[in-house]
């Protein structure tokens, strides 16, 4: 079934629009009084998650609220090492903490790839869910983590603020961590089939952390992994394609060869301007981004000025989903969100 409202997924093939589309990184979340309800409900971001009704639920939030053209899946890129056996929380205030992080040769060995259909049950369940909740009105994005995302926080343990672990056993035992990073990539090749599978139109890898790598090292342990990843799903399905988003930060310097991957979309942060990136695509993939996210601090007039700036950075559609640089943070205020969406409608309308 294809969405009634299809400017997103007409935007990433680069086909006319009326409007420029728009959706929000984090678009559910804190910031939102009934997305605490439902969390509150649920006893923990994990109860959440993992629950295919309440998902279901606080995915459909902001829709209510805001004229957004996507809807994403409400889950986590942490899933995958969760599902493989790393013992996930996330304790109040602190991020995310693995009980059994992955830092020895024999820590690797043990990892497999997770039963799609067993572990990461919950998560196709809520895609189905909230497939059929939609009932066609915008289409459902489903998601994952880079394969050299997860792997930060795999043998970190957690967030961090030098990647010290991770770095040093890419650096000195390269071979053991591109074992790593082959795991979890078939891993996001499952998970995201997956998904597919079960309803998702259109697919996204949160490539976070990659922009902390030299670029010698970004290419060899995160853009080569994207690159396979964007390689299966560029194969085969025609017509029915589903298209696919790398989004990073700091990716800037890999535009070129991002836009050669096989995605049709490449992600952006704040920190390069959408004009010199649609130039150095050449027209090749449609780009998503990239408004500063802080923008939403500012007052209700210098995002509607903000929002028309990076539109015209852009220039005329096709070819661009508006959204943030990076996510939206728990103390922003909705009603600003609200301002965004409207200019964003309202601006590229009038183009
Ligand atoms: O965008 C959406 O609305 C969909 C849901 C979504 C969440 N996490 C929900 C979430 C998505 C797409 C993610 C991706 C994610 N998760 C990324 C990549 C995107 C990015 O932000 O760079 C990363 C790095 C994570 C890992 C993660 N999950 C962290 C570091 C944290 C803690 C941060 C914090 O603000 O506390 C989470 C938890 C998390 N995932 C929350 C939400 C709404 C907040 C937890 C809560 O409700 O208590």
């Amino acid at each position: 079934m294809t969405a009634t409202n299809d400017r997103f997924l007409r935007a990433l093939r680069r086909e006319p629009v009326d409007a420029t589309p728009v959706w929000l990184m984090r678009q559910a979340g804190r910031y939102l009084p009934e997305y605490r309800a439902t969390r509150a409900k649920a006893g923990s971001f994990m109860g959440l998650a993992t629950n295919p009704e309440l998902a279901c639920e606080v995915t459909l939030q902001p829709l209510e609220r805001f004229d957004l053209d996507a809807a994403i899946l409400f889950s986590d890129i942490l899933t995958i090492p969760d599902a493989m056996g790393l013992g996930l929380t996330f304790a109040e205030g602190e991020g995310p903490r693995f009980a059994r992080p992955v830092r020895t040769a024999a820590d690797i060995a043990r990892l497999a790839v997770p039963d799609m259909g067993a572990e990461l049950r919950y998560v196709t369940d809520a895609v189905s869910l909230i497939r059929r909740e939609l009932g066609g009105r915008v289409p459902l994005i489903g998601f994952s983590g880079s394969p050299w995302t997860l792997a930060c926080y795999m043998v970190e343990g957690g967030g961090s603020d030098n990647f010290s672990k991770v770095k040093s056993l890419a650096f000195s035992e390269p071979a053991l961590m591109h074992q790593l990073l082959e795991v979890v990539t078939d891993s996001v090749i499952a998970y995201l089939s997956a998904q597919r599978a079960a309803g998702a139109q259109a697919l996204m890898v949160f490539d976070t952390w990659g922009g902390v790598l030299a670029p010698h090292h970004y290419r060899e342990f995160s853009l080569r992994y994207l690159t396979r990843i964007a390689q299966e799903f560029a194969r085969g399905d025609g017509a029915e394609r589903t298209p696919l988003i790398l989004f990073g930060k700091g990716n800037a310097p890999y535009l070129e060869e991002l836009a050669a991957s096989g995605a049709e979309g490449v992600g952006v942060d704040w920190l390069v301007s959408l004009d010199e990136a649609r130039r150095r695509i050449g027209g090749k993939v449609a780009l998503q981004g990239n408004l500063d996210p802080v923008t939403l601090y500012a007052s209700p007039d210098a995002i509607r000025a903000e929002v028309k700036r990076t539109l015209e950075s852009y220039g005329p559609h096709p070819g661009h989903v508006f959204n943030l640089g990076h996510g939206l943070s728990p103390d922003m205020n909705p009603e600003h969100v609200k301002v965004l969406v409207n200019a964003v409608h309202d601006f590229s309308r009038a183009r």
